[in-house]
């Protein structure tokens, strides 16, 4: 299948009378990383939290490829093939491995769920080896990878992440950044990675978009914002 690409235009969204986006517009090209920076409170989980549907878009529109998103309901947003990954690791601690991920496997038809649940245990070894534990006893770095190999699971075209290497230390942050160019070179998704850890994020992107107080301030080739030294020191602190 060929990749896609997501294209957010001028928009504008909220949770009350005062928007937080006052007219985002971003396009990520198919089979690259688009990291969105910027400071608390910028917007940033607001704005993947509008491409896939959670909040209601007031004005501009969310486009995958030639189908419109703007106001789909998230199910129809996620069928269509948007997988979002939310801040914080969220796994299901009750349940075990396998059970998680077999959530991811809802969407699929269910002849394909056996062979797309081997896939996953092929490509994250970490989970296939715990995957009759409970979730409760996995470490910051395999819950992470377990809620990514969860949304891959429902064979999306975009993947939006949220923070994926909050509260990891160094080494496994590399880990999940090599994951995220791995899924763009091998399995040609579209990504929106969301990062704190600016200079993480821009060493895989392709492009970066730096968000303040829900604008974007500057779009730019992902080398060319981390040689921006102004710039690193006004938003992205490093
Ligand atoms: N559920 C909500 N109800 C009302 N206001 C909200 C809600 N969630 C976020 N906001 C407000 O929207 C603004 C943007 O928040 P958002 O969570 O999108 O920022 P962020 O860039 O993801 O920040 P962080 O880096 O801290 O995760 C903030 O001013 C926040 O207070
Ligand atoms: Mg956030």
């Amino acid at each position: 299948m060929p990749a896609s690409s997501l294209a957010v235009t001028d928009v504008v969204a909220g949770y009350n009378s005062t928007p937080v986006l006052n007219g985002v517009s971003i396009t990520a090209r198919p089979a690259t990383i688009t990291a969105v920076l910027g400071a608390n409170g910028a917007g940033k989980t607001t704005l993947l939290r509008t491409i896939s549907g959670f909040v209601r878009t007031r004005g501009g529109q969310v486009r995958l490829d030639d189908v419109s998103l703007t106001r789909l309901a998230p199910d129809h947003i996620a069928r269509a093939g948007v997988a979002h990954v939310p801040e914080g690791q969220g796994v299901i601690t009750e349940l075990t491995v396998e059970e998680n991920l077999k959530l991811g496997l809802l969407l699929r038809r269910r002849a394909d769920r056996a062979a797309a649940l081997e896939d996953a245990y092929r490509k994250f070894s970490i989970l296939a080896d715990r995957r009759r534990r409970h979730a409760a006893t996995l470490s910051g770095g395999e819950r992470q990878m377990l809620v990514i190999a969860r949304a891959l699971l429902s064979a999306p075209r975009v993947l939006l992440l949220d923070e994926p290497s909050l509260g990891l230390a160094p080494k496994v942050v590399a880990q999940v950044m090599d994951l995220v160019r791995q899924l763009r070179d091998e399995s040609g998704l579209t990504v929106l990675l969301v990062e704190q850890n600016a200079r993480s994020a821009l060493s895989i992107a392709d492009q970066g978009v730096v968000l303040n107080l829900g604008k974007v301030v500057a779009t730019a080739a992902a080398g060319e914002l981390a040689a921006d030294v102004a710039l690193r020191r006004h938003y992205l602190g490093f």
